[in-house]
C-alpha cells in the first residue's frame, strides 16, 4: 500500500468536538438548544443503524433530538401531518426523514413537504436548485459535504483546477457532489452505468468519488497513480462465512496506486453524520436570524 489513509473517523471526531463547543456556547448564552427531528418509517435494518448513530451523535454534541418511529404500513397522510406539525414547531430546527420509505409512500411528496429551511438533508428541490445556482448559504446534502471536508483535509482549501470524477448520478450523492465540486472550481465529470469505457474516464481523475452501491467495483486499473479516492459505498458481503462491510472501491488493489484513499468503514460514513449536525446548527442559526 502506498496511499495515505484518510481517517474520516478522526476528522469527524474533530468536527463533532467543534460542534459541541458551539452548542455549549449557545447554552451559556441562554439561547434555546438546537433540535433535530428524525422520522424513521418501518424496520429496515440498515436505516435503524444509521438513525441510531445519528441520534447518538446528537446526544454527544448536546443537540436535542427526537425520533418519530412510524409503522411500515403508515399512510402518507399521517406522515405529511407529522411533517406539517414539525415545520410549524419553532423548537424544531432540523427535520430528517430517513430513506428509503415503504412503497405506498411517495418519497418526492414527502421531501417536498419539509420546510426548506429545516431540510438538513438538503434534498428539497428548493435547496437542490440553490446548490445548482451556486448559493454559498444553501443546506448541502451531508455526504457530499463530508466528501468536500475530507478532500480539503488532504489537498488543502483550494480544489481549483482538479479534475474530479463522480461515479454514480444519484440525487443524494452523485449529482450534489458534482455541483459542490463545481462550486469549488473543479473540472467535473459524472460517469454512470451507461458511460462508455468508464475505467478510461476514471483514470483521468485527480479526485475520484465513488457512490454506486456495488461492492468493490472500482479496481486499480480505474485509478490514476496518486489520485485521491473517496469511497461512499457501504456494502454488506459474505467473507469466509461472516458478514463484512466493504466499499464500492476494491481497497486492497486501489490503495497500491492511489495517493490517498478512504477506508470502509471509517471514511466517508462518519463525516456524513458530522455534516448532518453541522447542517442542523446552520439551519438553527438561519431560523434564529
Ligand atoms: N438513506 C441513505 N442515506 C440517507 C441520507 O443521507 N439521508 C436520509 N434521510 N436517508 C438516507
Amino acid at each position: 500500500m502506498q496511499a495515505t489513509l484518510i481517517d474520516g473517523k478522526a476528522l469527524a471526531a474533530a468536527e463533532l468536538a467543534q460542534i459541541k463547543r458551539e452548542v455549549n456556547a449557545l447554552e451559556e448564552s441562554g439561547a434555546p438548544t438546537p433540535c433535530l427531528a428524525v422520522i424513521l418509517v418501518g424496520e429496515d435494518p440498515a436505516s435503524q443503524v444509521y438513525v441510531r448513530n445519528k441520534l447518538l451523535k446528537c446526544e454527544q454534541t448536546g443537540i436535542r433530538s427526537h425520533c418519530y418511529r412510524l409503522d411500515s404500513g403508515v399512510e402518507q397522510g399521517e406522515l405529511l401531518g407529522l411533517l406539517a406539525r414539525l415545520n410549524a414547531d419553532p423548537a424544531v430546527h432540523g427535520i430528517l426523514v430517513q430513506l428509503p420509505l415503504p412503497e405506498q409512500i411517495d418519497e418526492a411528496a414527502v421531501i417536498a413537504a419539509i420546510d426548506p429551511d429545516k431540510d438538513v438533508d438538503g434534498f428539497h428541490h428548493e435547496n437542490m436548485g440553490r446548490l445548482l445556482a451556486g448559493d454559498p448559504d444553501v443546506l448541502v446534502p451531508c455526504t457530499p459535504l463530508g466528501c468536500l471536508l475530507l478532500l480539503k483535509s488532504v489537498l488543502g482549501d483550494s480544489l481549483a483546477g482538479q479534475h474530479l470524477v463522480v461515479v454514480g448520478r444519484s440525487n443524494i450523492v452523485g449529482k450534489p457532489a458534482a455541483l459542490l465540486a463545481l462550486q469549488h472550481h473543479c473540472t467535473v465529470t459524472i460517469v454512470h452505468s451507461r458511460t462508455q469505457d468508464i475505467a478510461a474516464v476514471c483514470r483521468r481523475a485527480d479526485i475520484l468519488i465513488v457512490a454506486v452501491g456495488r461492492a468493490r467495483m472500482v479496481t486499480e486499473d480505474w485509478v490514476k497513480p496518486g489520485a485521491v479516492v473517496l469511497d461512499v459505498g457501504i456494502n454488506r458481503v459474505e467473507h469466509e462465512g461472516r458478514a463484512r462491510l466493504v466499499g464500492d472501491v476494491d481497497f486492497d488493489s486501489v490503495a497500491k496506486v492511489a495517493g490517498a484513499i478512504t477506508p470502509v468503514p471509517g471514511g466517508v460514513g462518519p463525516m456524513t453524520i458530522a455534516c448532518l449536525l453541522r447542517n442542523t446548527l446552520q439551519a438553527y442559526r438561519h431560523q434564529r436570524g
